[in-house]
């Protein structure tokens, strides 16, 4: 029997696998051959027998795998330069099969052993990551990925990297759950961060990370660098969610110096005619010396329902379409600020000091049922700095 290797100029490179509660499995991977590279990812397009969707987990993306390896792709048509989807369907016509390399033929693999009455559609993954070509007009510094020293994961989006021995927080566009508009977010969190440059209390933008395409096929292509994510300054204190979490007890003045802290990061949020919409104890860090830091500022990202204001609930409720970004300026600055209520009243309960009183009582006049009836911003933050025994 044959030795079961790729040729020597063949390599897989595997990436991410993915199944439904063990249906349709499709797997990313590089194929790299003769020093040119393809990205693919290999779906199934049909429900597997229930004898495949009992097996583990690992089980079953080691069968996957295992079938993956054994085929050929060097006979099918890939697409280059970017992703190419090959969708495997049953049939039973022998058009577009695939090829099963010699040696590979076992049935004791439950794909290998259909592979005959398989035929495969080859498009461009219309869900591959999108990453946006390098525009010089933004006149930001740029890191090649390529120096950058992986540190630890610190968020699915979100990772520390060492350049020259500094740690920064590198937040990539390719993460584990990719959505189509997540290359637009991140280049509207670059382009709020660089409007934000030098602000207190908001996360400084240190550049951009470049590199060339990564779904380059043939080295030799000339191809415009891509920008991967963002380098930001590192703030090593943790988030509000982790403290709140720990449940940890905060002495002295440090939850009000946090509610001025976050109230005026938003101020100068809401003055540049920017929202934030996702006002919550995740998206606030602290630095070496427990300054509370805004992050995650495109306000077009992801939101949070139960840190919506009521208003904007409704309205999302009764135009099914429209996310809270879309909303008028005004609305949007209203849910940020009764988020912000809410975030004061979170601090309030874990802070158990003195200030517990005075945070609950501006949170209440943040979040009041009647709209007419909230405090604005800027009196929020009068109010939490005027002093006690006035
Ligand atoms: N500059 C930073 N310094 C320290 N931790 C950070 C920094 N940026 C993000 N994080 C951590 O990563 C998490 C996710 O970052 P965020 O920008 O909110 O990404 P996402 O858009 O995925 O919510 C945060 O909750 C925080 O714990
Ligand atoms: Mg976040």
């Amino acid at each position: 029997m044959p030795e079961k290797t790729l040729p020597s100029s063949c390599k897989l490179e595997f990436k991410s696998y993915q199944d439904w509660n063990g249906d349709r499995p499709s797997q990313t991977l590089i194929f790299h051959s003769n020093g040119s590279l393809w990205w693919i990812k290999v779906v199934v397009d049909w429900s597997l027998p229930g004898s495949i969707l009992d097996l583990g987990y690992f089980q079953r993306r080691s069968m996957f795998q295992k079938f993956v390896e054994a085929v050929d792709f060097g006979q099918l048509q890939l697409l280059e330069d970017t992703v190419t989807m090959i969708t495997l369907s049953l049939t039973e016509q022998s058009q577009n099969s695939i090829t099963i390399r010699d040696g590979y033929q076992t049935p004791a693999n439950f794909f290998i052993a259909v592979a005959h009455q398989m035929c495969c559609k080859i498009t461009e993954d219309p869900k591959r990551v999108i990453y946006p070509t390098l525009d010089r007009a933004r006149c930001l510094p740029t890191f090649e990925a390529s120096c950058l020293q992986n540190v630890e994961v610190v968020a699915p989006t979100v990772s520390t990297v060492s350049i020259n021995q500094h740690t920064f927080a590198y937040k990539k566009i390719d993460r584990p759950i990719y959505e189509p508009g997540d290359t637009n977010h991140i280049l509207d969190e670059i382009d709020a961060l660089a409007q934000l440059r030098g602000q207190p209390n908001i996360a400084q933008l240190v550049g951009l990370v470049v590199s060339e395409n990564p779904y380059k096929t043939c080295p030799s292509t000339d191809m415009p660098a891509v920008i991967t994510g963002f380098l930001l300054e590192y703030y090593p204190g943790g988030s509000l969610e982790q403290i709140i979490e720990e449940a940890e007890v905060q002495n002295g003045s440090l939850p009000l110096k946090w509610a001025v802290q976050i109230g005026r990061a938003l101020e100068s949020l809401h003055k540049r005619g920017r929202s934030h919409l996702d006002i919550k104890p995740s998206n606030i860090v602290f630095d070496a010396r427990k300054n509370a830091i805004l992050i995650d500022i495109s306000g077009t990202g992801g939101y949070t329902w139960e840190w919506l204001s009521p208003e904007m609930q409704m309205l999302i409720q009764q135009s099914c379409e429209i996310a809270p970004a879309k909303a008028s300026f005004e609305a949007r600055i209203a849910t940020d600020c009764w988020a912000y209520g809410r975030l004061l009243s979170t601090i309030a309960e874990k802070s158990g000091t003195g200030a517990d009183a005075k945070l609950q009582s501006v949170a209440d006049d943040l979040t009041k049922a009647a709209f007419e009836a909230r405090i604005s911003l800027g009196d929020a933050l009068e109010k939490l700095q005027e002093k006690d025994d006035e």
